[in-house]
């Protein structure tokens, strides 16, 4: 399917993304865009990039995010993922499923109780009236260009409580990033 993705359009989606997701678009990405967009409109009833773009700034796409928030908050893992858990810990937070739910765990409601699943984009500013003990903010910067991952890790640091930990991904490292972390081991840094 060919589709029109003029100078406008381009400068358009470039810019949405870079404000929505940090990730730079320059001209050399317009092919790889078009053919993604390409894509999305095919498997949709989109008739145009433009009617997409004024649905992506027009509506929130809220379709997409409800039902994976729903599931999360519904607590239930299969084994294999349970099984890596330290016992006591399984048996504390997890209860066993049975009959129809056999071979899945259900998180425990006194857990579930304290966990609040939210549809956050980092690069909204970060509620000011709240702090963490811990962040995990891992594979989620291999996205964003280096100015980007700064001022996101040193939001994250302002959000973090004196003492609290600051976890990356595995393949992640803070180098080139200007930030006032303690490194402790690999992609563990302490405030
Ligand atoms: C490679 S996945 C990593 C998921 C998980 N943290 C892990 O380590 O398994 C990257 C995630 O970053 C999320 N992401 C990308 N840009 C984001 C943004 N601006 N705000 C919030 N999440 C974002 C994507 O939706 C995706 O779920």
């Amino acid at each position: 399917m060919q589709i029109e993705l003029t100078e406008k359009d381009f400068s358009n989606f470039s810019k949405l993304i870079y404000d929505k997701c940090g990730i730079n678009l320059h001209n050399g990405k317009r092919e790889l865009l078009k053919a993604r967009l390409a894509t999305i409109l095919r498997k949709s009833d989109f008739t145009s990039v433009k009617d997409y773009y004024r649905y992506l700034t027009e509506k929130a796409s809220d379709q997409e995010i409800i039902p994976l928030l729903n599931t999360a908050k519904q607590g239930i893992y299969d084994k294999d993922r349970v099984g890596k858990i330290p016992y006591q810990l399984q048996r504390a937070y997890f209860k066993k499923g049975i009959r129809k739910w056999q071979g899945f765990y259900r998180v425990k409601p006194e857990l579930q109780k304290v966990i609040k699943f939210e549809r956050f984009n980092l690069m909204d500013p970060f509620p000011s009236n709240h702090t963490f003990d811990v962040v995990f903010l891992r594979n989620v910067m291999i996205y964003f260009d280096k100015p980007t991952q700064e001022k996101l890790v040193n939001k994250c640091y302002d959000i973090i409580e004196r003492d609290g930990y600051f976890f990356i991904g595995h393949s992640e490292s803070l180098t080139g990033v200007k930030h006032k972390f303690k490194y402790i081991e690999p992609s563990v840094y302490r405030k």
